[in-house]
């Protein structure tokens, strides 16, 4: 085989993220939204397309040049390849772009290989995302290479959690990009100075991120919406949150959403809005249109994502 394609897809964290980097588990799902690489043996040194600019595996001068080396040296020698790649997702918006470009990417590329590497594409994705995001959980790898809903930890990776009804949900961005990395290491850092803040807020993330766990089952999404807001009260408080994620958060409430709260890493980047659903299977969400156009005249864009019942 000389070409191979590969595809992953982006992610929302439903509750849990931050606290999820330190052991406790998190709720995430995979969107339809994500990204797709196509891989070709090639002559001469292995190099990456990505956002119309070519970097080359070596001499590594960047960080996306860098963390493709990196990925590469994870998966079983192909020889040299060039790899297309691009994402549908913001980078920085929260919704796991890099984690869905570093599957994709080494999905293309393992699929070259002469025997099956899928659990080498985990390992090549893994050291991808770590020369992004430093001490990254793994729950956004996870997301962009299985999707569905799942209760994530470090300790024992992902668990199926099967929705009862179909969860809508309104995802806002803020327009400012954020870095994980950054978030991450300013959590860690006030984790550090403050640990009684830090038990208190991880202890009371895991309560909220398994009682959501139930509710996502029972197809409690009332229950589910006011979890998403004690969670987001506990993320503000981990100063992760800025004027205009409290914003659209208020927005999203103020016209009929059930909860919302960050996305991701926070600090710019994306919110989530949980919806009542519309009912008798119907596939379009009249409490989703409200709040997009809530978000609209405030300034700010966003769309609706399914997570599907039952998957
Ligand atoms: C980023 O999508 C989620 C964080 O919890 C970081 C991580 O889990 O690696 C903020």
């Amino acid at each position: 085989m000389t070409e191979a394609l590969g595809e992953a897809s982006g992610k929302v964290i439903l509750l849990g993220e931050h606290a999820v980097v330190y052991g406790a588990p998190a709720l995430a799902a995979g969107i339809e939204r994500g990204a797709r690489a196509r891989a070709t043996r090639c002559s001469g040194a292995s190099a990456l397309r990505l956002g119309g600019r070519e970097l080359r595996a070596a001499p590594a001068e960047e960080d996306v040049a860098r963390a493709f080396a990196a990925l590469l040296g994870a998966l079983p020698d192909v020889g040299p390849v060039r790899v297309e790649a691009e994402s549908d997702l913001p980078p920085g918006g929260g919704l796991g772009s890099s984690a869905a470009l570093g599957v994709a990417i080494a999905r293309s590329v393992a699929a070259l290989a002469p025997a099956p590497a899928a659990a080498a594409v985990t390992d090549a994705a893994a050291a991808w995302e770590r020369v992004f995001h430093g001490n990254p959980s793994g729950i956004d790898t996870t997301a962009a290479a299985r999707g569905g809903c799942f209760r994530f930890t470090r300790a024992h990776g992902a668990t199926s959690i099967a929705p009862r009804d179909d969860l809508w949900l309104c995802v806002g961005s803020t327009g400012v990009s954020s870095s994980t990395r950054i978030m991450v290491e300013l959590v860690a850092r006030l984790f550090e100075r403050k640990p009684t803040l830090a038990a208190t807020s991880i202890a009371g993330i895991t309560a909220l991120v398994e009682n959501a766990a139930l509710a996502i089952e029972a197809g409690d999404v009332v229950g589910l919406g006011r979890l998403m807001d004690l969670n987001q009260m506990l993320l503000a408080g981990m100063f992760v949150s800025t004027e205009a994620i409290e914003a659209l958060c208020k927005l999203a409430r103020e016209a009929g959403a059930l909860g919302a709260k960050i996305t991701g890493a926070g600090g710019g980047g994306s919110v989530i809005a949980l919806l009542p659903p519309p009912g008798g299977g119907a596939t379009s969400n009249v409490a989703a249109d409200r709040v997009l156009a809530a978000w609209r005249d405030a300034g700010y864009s966003g769309f609706v994502t399914r997570v599907k019942a039952g998957v």
